[in-house]
C-alpha cells in the first residue's frame, strides 16, 4: 500500500460543504495525477471500456462529468471517442484539462447539487468517474444525467466502496431500473486505487424513453 500520509488521497474521503470540497480539489490539482497514478487509478480505463461496448458511433458527443485535470477524458480518448466536453466543481482542476491539448472540445464549470446546464439531447451519452459519493456528486446526478440523455442514451458511472456503503448510491441505481426509467446494461465491480486497497463498481444504465 503506498505511503500517502504526505498526499491528499487519505483526506479525499473526508469532506464537508461544496465549498470544502472545491478548495480540496483546487489544492490538490498540482499533485492529483501523480499521486493517484501512484496508485494505480484503474476506473477510467474500466469506465471508458464499458460505455465503448455501448456507444457504437464514436462521432457523436458525450460528457465528462467531474472530469477534474482531465484523466477520464483522455480514457474516453483512448478508447476511440471523438467529441468530448468535460464540467467539473472545481477551477483549479478544469484548468489541468484544458492543458490536455486535443481531448476536450469544451470545457465548462458545473456543480451537479445543481440542474446540469444543458439542453436535452445534447449529448449522446455522459459519464461521471470517480465523482458520485459522500459530499461529492450526490445520488440524484443519476436522475439529472437520464433527464437530459436522449432514449437510448448511456450514463457510465462509478461508485467506489465508500460510496457503495452508503444505501442511496447504489439504491438510486435500484430505483430508476426498477421504475423503467433505465435498463442496467453493465454491472462490474473491480480495482478502483490497488494502492490503497479501493475497489469500485462501474455501472452503464441506459436511458428507456
Ligand atoms: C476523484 S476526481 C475524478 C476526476 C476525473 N473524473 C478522474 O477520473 O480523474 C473527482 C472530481 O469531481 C469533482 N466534483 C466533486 N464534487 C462535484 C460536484 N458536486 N459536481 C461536479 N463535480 C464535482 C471534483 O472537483 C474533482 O475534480
Amino acid at each position: 500500500m503506498a505511503d500517502t500520509k504526505d498526499g491528499f488521497l487519505d483526506k479525499a474521503y473526508d469532506m464537508g460543504s461544496v465549498d470544502e470540497v472545491r478548495d480540496f480539489y483546487g489544492n490538490w490539482a498540482e499533485t492529483y495525477e501523480a499521486e493517484i497514478a501512484e496508485n494505480g487509478y484503474a476506473t477510467p480505463g474500466r469506465c471508458a471500456a464499458a460505455l465503448a461496448g455501448f456507444a457504437p458511433d464514436k462521432a457523436a458527443p458525450i460528457l465528462d462529468i467531474g472530469c477534474g485535470t482531465g484523466l477520464s477524458g483522455l480514457a474516453f480518448r483512448a478508447a476511440g471517442f471523438e467529441k468530448i466536453d468535460g464540467t467539473d466543481l472545481t477551477p483549479d482542476m478544469i484548468e489541468k484539462a484544458r492543458g490536455k491539448e486535443g481531448v476536450y472540445r469544451n470545457l465548462f464549470l458545473g456543480d451537479m447539487n445543481e440542474p446540469l446546464p444543458v439542453e436535452p439531447g445534447t449529448y449522446a451519452h455522459m459519464a461521471a468517474v470517480g465523482v458520485m459519493g459522500p459530499n461529492l456528486a450526490p445520488p440524484e446526478t443519476i436522475n439529472e444525467v437520464l433527464e437530459k440523455l436522449p432514449a437510448g442514451g448511456c450514463f457510465v458511472f462509478s461508485l467506489n466502496d465508500h460510496a457503495l456503503a452508503v444505501p442511496e448510491y447504489p439504491g438510486r441505481v435500484i430505483d430508476v431500473v426498477d421504475g423503467g426509467a433505465a435498463e442496467l446494461m453493465f454491472k462490474e465491480h473491480g480495482p478502483h486505487l490497488p494502492g490503497i486497497g479501493l475497489e469500485s463498481t462501474v455501472f452503464v444504465l441506459r436511458k428507456r424513453y
